[in-house]
């Protein structure tokens, strides 16, 4: 494929030496002259391990070259790249004045040749990019339309420096983001010799994800410092505890925990962040990171209580009161805490939850729900049709499984906000059976 890499920077550098590896002819496109002057001269304009080897055989080989010119480069293509810069902007937000610019410059050569033209964003943009910015640039400044001798994929970079060359050639997956319907075939192609699950999703999940993997990384460097440095602080080898942290695969460094949904609970993660922040505190130790979990999570209530008003209906029934389902353990449970604030705002409740049986509860449990929502047993009712007895808006915390039939068939034209992402409940409201509404997806 012949290929144009717009911005030859510690990205678009490594792009062009390890297209070229792949057998791609490759032009590198940059508005620094210093830095095209020395890709064509077979010098990486970037110090990276392994890179300066593959840039000076490339160039050696005729395989690749470098310009200023985009018209010429995209003429000469098929393909182009984009890797120009995103940095922060005054505001904290990112700054896309690299991205337009480049965006409208490719538009503008596109237009001035006959044959198709694929545009792939290499960069890491906000989730929105390609629909709401990069495409319409395109759009208008080549007159053609996507799909039509135009066309736009998003395919994030998981390089990280020092290991990119070797990154490049094994990601954790190849990623591109593109129109319904369209299978991406020519990205595949692009990366046919390397071997790494590929997926195929909407822009927007392409973009987020490459979001995501950065915000994560520092929330785990920022957990593993702060947490570290207040273990050290009681003279524990913190690398110690943190290797074996880290062996638990089944709850620690898994999946768990990372589905968004509600607001944590219960009788143990409440409590020992407390515990924790209170051992930091004995030792003054700043932990500001760890200390914005619980206003965090209370955020998520909430921004649940404020979406519930939103529908402004006053008869409300929730599913789901203990802090997961499967439990009768109430304590801290987030569901409580919405189902106090609800009933503090004369909203009319009504509860189920079959694992709670109030006459049942005994020590610490009951006193906390006696505290917590006097007469909690005026608002329990003992089946899902009873409950859901002339209500107006549905809530659902969680729901047994054995529970769901019973309540889908109950629903008689309640809007239902589902906390819990219950699948049959997500597909009625994809089928438009019932007014759904979603916590975050
Ligand atoms: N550095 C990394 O390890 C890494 C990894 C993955 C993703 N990313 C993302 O990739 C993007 C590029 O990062 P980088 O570190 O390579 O940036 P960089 O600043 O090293 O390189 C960007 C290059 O783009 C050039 N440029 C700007 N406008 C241009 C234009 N209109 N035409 C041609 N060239 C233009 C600049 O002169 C510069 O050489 C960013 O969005 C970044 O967030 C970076």
């Amino acid at each position: 494929m012949k290929i144009s890499v717009f911005g030859i920077g510690y990205v678009g550098a490594v792009s062009c030496g390890c297209l070229g590896q792949l057998g791609h002819e490759v032009i590198g496109v940059d508005l620094s002259a210093e830095k095209v002057e020395m890709l064509a001269r077979g010098v990486s304009p970037i110090v990276e391990a392994k890179i300066g080897g593959l840039i000076e055989a490339g160039v050696a080989a005729g395989r690749l070259r470098a310009t200023g010119d985009v018209e010429a480069a995209v003429a000469w293509s098929d393909l182009s790249f984009i890797s120009v810069g995103t940095p922060s902007g005054a505001d904290g937000g990112v700054s896309m004045v690299a991205v337009d610019k480049v965006a409208s410059a490719i538009g503008a050569a596109i237009g001035r040749k006959s044959t198709p033209h694929t545009v792939v964003m290499r960069s890491t943009v906000p989730p929105g990019t390609a629909e709401d910015r990069v495409i319409p640039i395109l759009e208008q400044a080549s007159g053609r339309k996507l799909g039509h001798g135009l066309a736009y994929y998003s395919n994030p970079e998981f390089l990280r420096e020092g290991t990119a060359v070797d990154d490049f050639h094994a990601p954790p997956f190849t990623l591109i983001g593109a129109p319904a319907g369209d299978d991406a075939v020519v990205v595949r192609e692009l990366y046919g010799a390397i071997e790494a699950p590929l997926h195929v999703v909407p822009y927007r999940v392409a973009e987020s994800v490459k979001y995501l993997s950065n915000v994560f990384h520092a929330v785990k460097l920022a957990f593993a410092n702060e947490a570290g440095a207040v273990l050290a602080s009681y003279g524990v080898d913190a690398r110690e505890a943190f290797r074996l942290f880290c062996e638990d695969r089944t709850l620690n460094i898994s999946p768990a925990y990372l589905r968004p949904g509600f607001a944590f609970g219960g009788s143990c993660l409440p409590k020992d962040i407390r515990s924790f922040l209170a051992l930091a505190g004995q030792k003054s130790m700043p932990v500001p990171f760890l200390a914005g979990v619980l206003p965090s999570n209370q955020a998520i209530i909430e921004r649940v209580f404020e979406g519930i008003a939103r529908h402004g209906r006053r008869r409300v029934t929730l599913f789901g009161l203990s802090f997961k389902s499967g439990t009768d353990d109430l304590r801290e449970s987030p569901f409580v805490i919405l189902a106090e604030r609800l009933i503090g705002r004369g909203y009319e409740l009504r509860i189920f939850d079959r694992s709670v049986n109030v006459a049942r509860l005994v020590g610490a449990n009951r006193q906390y729900i006696e505290r917590e929502i006097p007469h909690i047993e005026r608002l329990l009712a003992a089946s899902p049709e009873a409950a859901l007895e002339g209500a107006e808006l549905v809530i659902v915390g969680h729901v047994a499984k054995g529970d769901r039939a019973a309540m889908i068939a109950a629903l008689s034209g309640q809007a239902v906000f589902d906390l819990a992402g219950v699948p049959e409940l997500q597909a009625h409201g994809a089928a438009g059976r019932i007014e759904y509404q979603g916590l975050c997806w």
